[in-house]
């Protein structure tokens, strides 16, 4: 949720910091804004409220002078609307100073009124929290003379998350910036150094990054990097090597990221598994930060995530409920914390985020690990901070995801969250070795099988452009076809604003088959015909209850099952695969149908109105 960029370097700053928004747009998109420390050594700033483009052109018709420093910020609204004024960079010290800034600073309205009491003149060109910290800045700095000392002496006093970059005239070739429960990376390069939200943020120029902890503050210059705590001592940051080239998280001829990343999924799911599951085993090697013995004596898991996270998490559930017959308990991490959950040190919290950077997974993270619990985070992005704050981490390597909805983030979720229970049930001995190389196996078909449901995108782009005037759909799923269920309604709501909601089959007549009504579409994820447990045959009655009153029923269903065929308006078939993996290959046509019917009706599906990719905001 805001997209933040800093660069010192050549004198082409302006290049970089539009190319670093441009990268970091699905942050937040509405609005944007950068300054630059120019060739005459003043602050200019341009801003304009709407999409990057926008910016684009204000710069064209009233270009800013280059300069070798500068900051960029791509905005997501929270202290007032998305208007120019509003948009980030904020002055202070009579305009010397720019700043931009994500998160929310809690406390502004009384530092707001600290100012106004020392200077009741004091002009807020704003209505937000980000101006008040400017002008705090800035004041700090007429004192100190540093831009370094200057943050530092504010951000103690600054309550709740930011991220923070300034920038001063009389200190040009520095920009220095300040993090609390928000993200910023470091962007090492030659004769220039990047600080960003995350790595795309500097991708193009460079791939040694390095990490800034919780309550650190980094002072980039040309040729120097330099990280301390807020009170000044020195510390010594984490280099990484970027892992992903900057053309995975280029559009690179598709019509959006979103298409592109529902395409990419066989092979973030190869990733993921690569070099985790070989041989018919599964060794995830990076829990032995947490270590066997402790993996043996876990009496619980608690995942935690939000929004589609969460779904990937009610989904693996399942799995790895039946594989370790360790009780899993899925539930959305803003609600965790708040409801004194019990925590002991053989829970074991499991949290999951594509972005590592989910305030609300953040905070239930950091309260799990302060009441005793042992924390893992199943994570998409290097240098986030929810791995740091964990004990161990497995990283999904779904390469970059910048479409705002989850796609391929989501399938390499299940994935791993596979792998931990397969590599407990190694370590716990709850499953015969046979049995774990039977679902590696399985588990290495799914590329393929993917690839396989990938080729009916035409099919349901035909299907979503009749349904262009829907106006709700309902999803029903049993089993491990539930969470697939409530998926398919969440990325319909959140790409296409359509009414969708997602029931488990079985809970219909307990209420919502009252919404039932001729011709409202309903979509079934129908479980395999050859499953044990008699659960098809009761989607299938499911089916007939809804035929009965009239619904448009369309199917996904096992390839070649032919019970559904007299109730189904339309079937989508998937491949026969085994019980847990079936709902990965569900849930593509799903994703699919979402992403059709809002190109239908010509929304731009990478960045949804109201919402931003990294939710860096309780
Ligand atoms: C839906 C979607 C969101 C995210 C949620 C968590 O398509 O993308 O629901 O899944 O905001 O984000 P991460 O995984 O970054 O913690």
């Amino acid at each position: 949720m805001c997209g933040i960029v800093g660069y010192v370097g050549n004198d082409k700053s302006i290049e970089v910091l539009m190319g670093g928004l441009r990268r970091l747009e699905y942050r937040g998109y509405d609005s944007a804004g950068i300054a630059v420390i120019d060739d005459s050594g003043a602050v200019g700033t341009r801003k304009k409220s709407g999409k990057l483009q926008e910016l684009v052109d204000e710069l064209a018709e009233h270009p800013l002078g280059n300069g070798r420093t500068g900051i960029g910020h791509t905005r997501w609204a929270t202290h007032g609307g998305p208007t120019d004024g509003n948009a980030h960079p904020h002055l202070g010290d009579d305009g010397k100073l720019a700043l931009i800034h994500n998160g929310i600073i809690e406390n502004f309205a009384e530092l707001k009124q600290e100012l106004l009491d020392e200077d009741p003149d004091t002009v807020f060109l704003s209505e937000t929290d980000s101006e008040v910290a400017a002008l705090l800045v800035g004041r700090a700095y007429r004192e100190k003379r540093d831009l370094a000392e200057a943050l530092r002496s504010v951000v103690d006093r600054l309550h709740g998350a930011f991220t923070l970059l300034v920038m001063h005239q009389d200190q040009p070739g520095v920009v220095v910036g300040a993090r609390r429960n928000s993200p910023l990376v470091i962007g090492l390069g030659d004769g220039e150094n990047f600080l960003g939200s995350d790595v795309a943020a500097f991708v193009e120029h460079t791939h040694r990054a390095m990490e800034i902890g919780q309550d650190q503050l980094a002072i980039i210059t040309t040729d120097s990097v330099t990280v301390t705590d807020f009170d000044g001592n020195p510390v010594v940051a984490k280099e990484f090597e970027v892992a992903w080239d900057a053309s995975a998280a280029e559009k690179g001829g598709w019509s959006s990221f979103m298409v592109k990343e529902i395409t990419e999924q066989p092979e973030a799911v190869a990733k993921t598994l690569l070099g985790r599951a070989v041989d018919g085993e599964v060794h995830l090697q990076e829990l032995e930060a947490i270590g066997a013995d402790a993996l043996k004596d876990v009496e619980r898991i608690v995942i935690v995530g939000a929004g589609t996270a969460n779904y990937s998490g009610l989904l693996a559930k399942y799995a790895i409920e039946a594989w370790t017959r360790i009780p899993v308990e899925v539930e959305l991490s803003h609600e965790f914390r708040y409801r004194d959950p019990i925590l002991t040190p053989n829970t074991l919290v499991v949290s999951i985020s594509q972005s590592g950077e989910t305030m609300d997974t953040l905070m239930a993270v950091k309260y799990a690990s302060e009441n005793g619990a042992r924390t893992l985070s199943i994570c998409n992005t290097q240098g986030a901070t929810i791995p740091r704050e964990s004990d161990a981490v497995v990283y999904t390597h779904a390469g970059p995801e910048v479409a705002v909805a989850s796609t391929k983030a989501f399938v390499a979720q299940v994935v791993a969250l596979y792998l931990l229970g397969l590599h407990l049930a190694t370590v716990r001995g709850s499953m015969s070795a046979a049995a774990i190389a039977d679902v590696v196996e399985d588990l290495q078909q799914l590329p393929e099988q993917m690839e396989t449901v990938l080729k009916q995108h035409e099919t349901i782009t035909q299907l979503a452009g009749w349904m262009a005037d829907t106006r709700s759909v309902l999803f029903l799923g049993r089993h491990v076809g539930f969470p697939v269920a409530l998926e398919g309604a969440l990325k319909l709501k959140e790409i296409a604003y359509i009414h969708a909601e997602g029931f488990a089959a079985g809970e219909l007549k307990h209420g919502p088959i009252a919404l039932i009504e001729p011709g409202v579409p309903v979509f079934v994820v129908v479980p395999s015909p050859r499953d044990p447990d008699s659960l098809h045959k009761k989607v299938v009655s499911n089916i007939q209850e809804i035929r009965a009153r009239g619904a448009r029923v369309l199917v996904i269903a096992e390839q070649g099952d032919a019970a559904v065929l007299p109730y189904a308006d339309v079937v989508i078939p998937v491949p026969l695969a085994s019980k847990f993996m079936e709902p990965l290959l569900a849930v593509i046509p799903l994703q699919i149908f979402a992403l059709e019917l809002a190109s239908a009706k010509g929304l731009d599906v990478d960045q949804p109105r109201n919402l931003a990719k990294s939710v860096t905001v309780e």
